[in-house]
């Protein structure tokens, strides 16, 4: 089989690349190891910046989450007892759109589907061959058969653990990591949502967030421990815990019921640079992950096959292939991935319990806070990298 693009990760990043890739008409394959199930079947954020939203429209997927998602023009934070509410309408002109990444993920697959365009699902032994010269190719194993995808370009956008970053040649590339000293604690419930707006706390107990899927199904977090035993975490326990995170107020009109899914996650900052090697490109998360506090990690892995897909597009329009949008491909994403991951970490470090912040280090978060919630200027900053930087295409 021949392709222009072949796509390894049928995750949001590789099948927004697929999408945005076939209106520019450059012919891809995906190539992925697990079945349709199994990928709608993660858990991750559900808040899109107005720019992911955009390129989903732009993309042909964005119908069903223009008629569903649920606009937010601010988020509340909850500090110590005091309480901020961030107006992104007011501050920047934006604002965010609560819709789960499994519903991203499902509109894009069924927009493939409908179009018609390859996906080879429970794709094993995925690897990618001959990126440093011009005939790079993928092989994988489908239903015992070996195959031999030949491509003009590779896009790995394979996650944190896929294989393209793990085909570079030792010293190839750099990675920077920053492992934080507690994970979050998620429950998934079909309750109304506590509040209209997001609300994350921190307090004497650790940080908590209210958040959603839709105006019926609530999505709620918990800083935890990293070797707590979700086992240990009975629904009740939960719910006991998050009142006594929440504001008072809020707290009361807490509805509470079964969870549907709850399950622990650890939190990470990474970065691998260069985002190129040859004729291949990282994309999403096999090139950096984000804690998610702020839920960057689908916004930017959007922005990066935006940039991907737009210097692809240049490449096959110019006859001679313009590649300068190619050659700048690493050096533009990464300088957006750095200023999200700084704010991720930011986010992180002003809402968390940190084991090792003794009496100094809270009080370096209380005056944090305490110029947010005095200065526009400082919450402007907030609203402008929460909403999302411009798109570097
Ligand atoms: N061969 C083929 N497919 C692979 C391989 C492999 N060797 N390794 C991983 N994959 C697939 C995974 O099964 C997954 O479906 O690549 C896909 C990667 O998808 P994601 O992990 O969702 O990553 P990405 O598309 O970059 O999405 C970024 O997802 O992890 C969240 O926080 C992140 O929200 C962000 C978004
Ligand atoms: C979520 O809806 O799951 C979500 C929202 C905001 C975050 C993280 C997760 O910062």
């Amino acid at each position: 089989m021949r392709t222009q693009v072949a796509i390894v990760g049928a995750g949001p990043a590789g099948l927004l690349l697929g999408a945005l890739l076939h209106r520019a008409g450059i012919a891809n394959v995906i190539v992925e190891q697990r079945s349709p199930d199994y990928v709608l079947g993660r858990i991750r954020a559900g808040l899109l910046e107005q720019g992911t939203t955009e390129l989903l429209l732009q993309a042909g997927a964005g119908a069903r989450m223009q008629r569903e998602g649920i606009p937010h023009e601010g988020v509340e934070l909850a500090f110590n007892g005091t309480r901020l509410r961030i107006d992104f309408q007011a501050l920047t002109g934006q604002r965010m759109t609560i819709y789960g990444q499994t519903e991203v993920t499902r509109d894009l697959m069924d927009q493939r589907a409908a179009l018609g365009l390859p996906t080879v699902y429970e794709a094993e032994a995925a690897q990618p061959h001959g990126f440093d010269g011009t005939h790079p190719w993928v092989s994988y194993r489908k239903d015992g058969v070996e195959h031999h995808l030949a491509a003009d370009f590779i896009a790995g956008c394979d996650g944190f653990h896929g294989i393209c970053r793990a085909a570079l040649p030792a010293g190839a590339v750099s990675c920077f990591e920053k492992v934080y000293p507690f994970g979050w604690l998620g429950i998934l419930a079909d309750t109304p949502p506590v509040s209209h707006e997001l609300i994350y706390g921190q307090g004497e107990r650790g940080f908590s967030l209210a958040t959603m899927r839709s105006t019926t199904r609530s999505r709620y977090y918990l800083q935890c421990a990293l070797d707590d035993d979700i086992k240990g975490w009975s629904d009740d326990a939960f719910w006991a815990e998050l009142k006594l995170r929440l504001p008072p107020d809020v707290a009361a009109r807490l509805v509470t019921g079964p969870s549907i899914e709850k399950s622990i996650a650890p939190l990470r900052s990474f970065v691998a640079e260069p985002m190129r090697f040859g004729r291949l490109f990282l994309a999403g998360d096999a090139a950096h992950i984000v804690p998610p506090t702020g839920a960057k990690g689908l916004n930017l892995a959007a922005s990066d096959v935006a940039l991907l897909a737009s210097s692809l597009a240049d490449f096959y329009a110019g006859a001679g292939g313009d590649t300068v949008g190619l050659d700048h491909y690493s050096q533009r994403a990464l300088a957006r991935v750095w200023k999200a991951e700084r704010f991720s970490w930011w986010f992180t470090s002003l809402m968390h319990r940190f084991p090792e912040t003794g009496g100094f280090g809270s009080r370096m978060q209380q005056a944090e806070f305490d110029y947010l919630c005095g200065s526009e200027a400082a919450q402007r900053v907030l609203a402008e990298n929460y909403v999302g930087l411009p798109l570097a295409v």
